[in-house]
């Protein structure tokens, strides 16, 4: 970071905590996350992803605050109020907070407020949905990119990110906040390039006790949400590398354990 940034960063005082919460199992949230969440005097949360067990881990007597029914303002009134009061806050957010968080319109409100908002990591719901498929989503040779973004809803996508256009690029794209928009979602993939047959994994409530995987094929997408009822916390997985193992036709491995391949901590043994 810029010296000169961080400098007047630091110089906010009251640093308050965001806090990512992880994905929904309660063991996911980092010990540093549950740490802060523990001494909290003021726990602002969002409260449609997060779950109760973690909400649990903060003190029984602390101030709680569903950000579900408030405004951007409202949150930022609350965090700040505290902040000034000397109260410790964690401002919890599901997943990573750095991914479709939210986070830099409260970190950019809170700064003008001269209240520095420090990020704290979470597992974002991408890696434990892999994580819940028992697949690596970056292949060699197949697929070393990954997309992450969602479909156009009443969010509009920027012109240059229309999924048409990312899908030229046939990488492993997870969508997130698009469950609803199966019917978009397929027919931009298909049109932008991805053949009918690419696999799909579409991971519901990742983690949580009644979390649900289930694969298909790009063009019974639309079909498949529909006959599953999943239209909200679900991530749809698409490209090759979702392939169910044992079910693709090109097996590559990494040039990393190659016996053939040398590198800084290894010489070639055969
Ligand atoms: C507001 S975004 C938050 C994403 C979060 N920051 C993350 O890193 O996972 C909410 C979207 O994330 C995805 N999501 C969050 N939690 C999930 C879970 N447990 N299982 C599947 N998808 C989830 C869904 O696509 C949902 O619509």
């Amino acid at each position: 970071m810029n010296s000169n940034r961080k400098s007047k960063i630091e110089n906010l005082k009251s640093p308050v905590y965001l806090v990512g919460a992880g994905p929904g199992d309660p063991e996911l949230i980092t010990l540093r996350g549950r740490r802060l969440l523990s001494e909290a005097d003021v726990v602002v949360y969002a409260g449609s992803l997060i779950p109760p067990a973690v909400l649990d881990m903060a003190p029984a007597d602390a101030e709680k605050h569903d950000s579900a029914k408030m405004t951007l303002e409202q949150i930022v009134e609350v965090i700040a109020k505290a902040a000034r009061a000397g109260k410790r806050v964690v401002r919890l957010a599901s997943g990573d907070p750095t991914i479709f968080g939210a986070s830099a319109e409260q970190s950019e409100a809170l700064a003008k407020e001269g209240i520095r908002l420090e990020t704290v990591p979470g597992v974002s719901s991408v890696t434990a949905a892999a994580a819940a498929l028992g697949q690596e989503l970056t292949l060699p040779e197949i697929c070393q990119t990954i997309i992450l973004t969602r479909a156009a809803g009443r969010t509009p996508m920027p012109e240059n990110e229309q999924l048409r256009e990312l899908a030229r690029h046939r990488a492993v794209i997870a969508l997130f906040l698009s469950a609803a928009l199966g019917k978009d979602v397929q027919r931009d993939l298909l049109e932008g390039g991805y053949p009918p047959e690419t696999p799909v994994a579409i991971a519901a409530r990742v983690t949580w006790p009644d979390e649900r995987i289930v694969r298909c094929k790009l063009d019974e997408l639309e079909e498949t949400l529909r006959r599953e009822k999943i239209t909200k916390t679900a991530l749809i997985l698409v490209g090759e590398a979702v392939r169910e193992r044992g079910h693709r036709a090109k097996h590559t491995r990494s040039k990393l354990y190659d016996p053939a391949f040398s590198h800084g901590y290894r010489k070639a043994s055969v």
